[in-house]
């Protein structure tokens, strides 16, 4: 007799079965790929947070920057009319940015709700704790899941205008035609009016970039090297992680700042039943962190079905906080 699965016990499984899908796919591709999104388990939240503490990776400070420092030229630009709107961050972590534009927004009396929306339940759970502390009076929703199964709940939940804010740069991380569906599909759910605000960081001093991912304590090629870790625990794997190296490359001409892992000899790795072999050398594709010109973002913007409203810069001039209107 077939049980009925529990939604957890099935949501836990699917999400398995779909990593091992497309870890299995990606390295039976020519060149061999793995994708990034997946770099976020337990240990990979934990390296990122070091990352973001490196003092050569800049996007985080600068970000800060622009959410401390001119706090109310965003907040005068999605203000319109004193109409409420909602507030809904994709990927909120535990908003240490977005923090200071709900405080701000808090204290002038605006009208809105908070909705963050993180696929981590715990991460929320932490935010939740941390603003009713820092903000008591905000009205604050809390989303659990995917991005777009969640902007579809905030949209039944409230009819109000919407501010959506996807913050980090987090964009750079899918190619060109990722970044540009996921432009589109966001534009989808929104309505005529709607803002909005997404990170982009912006080409720079080649070095500057090459050294943000390509550190001297080597955390960034731990990051990467915690994905082997991570399908060998997930899938039944027997990665030598100690037989991959990070290498690391920017091209100032496309803006492409990709990593790698490269085999450093003729291995066979299973996953399961299935073998794959790696020649010396080998490089398994890992991440894109894409680098941005001003009118690459505008392209995007318009491509897309945005009209760009405001373009707000850290005082380096290195990260930009784009305004879009729907
Ligand atoms: C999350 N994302 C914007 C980071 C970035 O800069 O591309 C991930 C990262 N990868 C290596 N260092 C940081």
């Amino acid at each position: 007799m077939n049980l009925p699965l529990s939604t957890e016990f099935h949501t836990e499984n699917s999400a398995i079965s779909d990593f091992r899908t497309e870890v299995l796919k990606g390295l039976n591709s020519h060149p061999k790929k793995l994708s990034s999104k997946y770099f976020y388990d337990k240990t990979g939240d934990q390296i990122f947070q070091k990352i973001m503490q490196m003092p050569e990776y800049y996007l985080t400070k600068c970000e800060l920057d622009i959410f401390q420092n001119k706090t109310k030229e965003i907040a005068d630009n999605i203000i319109i009319n004193n109409s409420p709107f909602d507030l809904i961050e994709l990927g909120a972590g535990d908003a240490m940015k977005s923090s200071f534009l709900i405080e701000y927004l808090v204290q002038n009396g605006v009208e809105f709700n908070y909705m963050p929306i993180d696929i981590s339940g715990n991460i929320l759970s932490v935010l939740n704790d941390k603003l009713s502390q820092k903000v008591p009076d905000l009205s604050i929703i809390p989303l659990e899941g995917e991005y777009f199964d969640m902007l579809n709940k905030a949209t039944e939940i409230s009819t109000r205008r919407k501010v959506v804010l996807f913050l980090g740069g987090n964009i750079g991380n899918m190619d060109k035609e990722e970044s540009s569906h996921f432009c589109r599909e966001l534009r989808r759910k929104l309505n005529p009016g709607d803002l909005v605000l997404m990170g982009f960081d912006l080409m720079k001093h080649p070095q500057i970039i090459l050294d943000a991912y390509n550190d001297d304590a080597g955390i960034t090629a731990q990051f990467n090297l915690n994905l082997l870790v991570r399908i060998n625990r997930e899938l039944e794997a027997d990665f030598d992680v100690l037989q991959f190296q990070h290498y690391q490359t920017y091209d100032p001409l496309t803006g492409a700042c990709k990593s790698y892992l490269v085999s450093m000899t003729e291995q066979k790795v299973h996953i399961g039943n299935n073998e794959f072999a790696f020649e010396e050398n080998e490089a398994i594709d890992m991440e894109v962190s894409q680098k941005f010109s001003p009118s690459d973002i505008d392209k995007l913007a318009k491509e897309s079905g945005y009209y760009v409203l405001k373009e707000i810069r850290d005082s380096k001039n290195w990260f930009v906080d784009s305004i879009w209107q729907v």
